[in-house]
């Protein structure tokens, strides 16, 4: 199936020279949500996942979709002062100043094996912020996969060593 063509591309939005890749119109057909999440599930199939980690927003909609389909556990990782326990946190850069991501302090146990699922590769920021977090808490990284990667944005070169795989690509 070709799931770029699902994806819709909206021009300047949502500031003027951006091309948003808007995942929504893949999300509401049926078979290519889950042709994608069948893809997600079958290049983790030998990783022996014990949690799925997804960044918020949008990494919770396929990252629950993925656990459900392995049988594994699903961790959100929270914009800042969402999450109502105690939390450990990691700032990271966006073009105007600084966000940061947290987890609840004891969303992934010493040696549990994660994998981080979003709908994006951008900066990477988001997930090199992830994979941060998961470390902190002694987890190991097995994949980071995401439904997209923009390559001119260079996100991988963030991500070294780790094990990331996107299922459509944008030059
Ligand atoms: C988007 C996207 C990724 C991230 C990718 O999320 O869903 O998580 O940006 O960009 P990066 O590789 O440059 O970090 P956003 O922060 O817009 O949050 P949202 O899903 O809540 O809209």
């Amino acid at each position: 199936m070709d799931l770029k063509s699902f994806i819709s591309i909206v021009p300047d939005f949502p500031e003027e020279g951006i091309s948003f890749k808007d995942i929504t119109t893949l999300l509401q057909n049926g078979d290519a949500l889950k042709y994608a999440v069948d893809q997600f599930a079958h290049m983790a199939k030998d990783l022996q996942i014990d949690i799925i980690l997804g960044p918020e927003a949008r990494g919770f909609i396929f990252g629950t979709a993925v656990a459900y389909a392995l049988g594994a556990g699903f961790v959100p990782l929270r914009k800042a002062g969402k999450l109502p326990r105690e939390t450990i946190s990691e700032s990271y850069s966006l073009e105007y100043g600084k966000d940061s991501l947290e987890i609840h302090h004891d969303a992934i146990q010493k040696g549990q094996r994660v994998l981080i699922v979003d709908d994006l590769l951008a900066t990477g920021g988001t997930l090199s912020t992830s994979i941060k977090l998961v470390e902190k808490l002694q987890g190991t990284v097995e994949g980071v996969f995401t439904l997209i990667e923009l390559m001119n944005l260079n996100g991988r070169e963030n991500l070294k060593g780790y094990n990331v795989q996107s299922l459509i690509t944008y030059p």
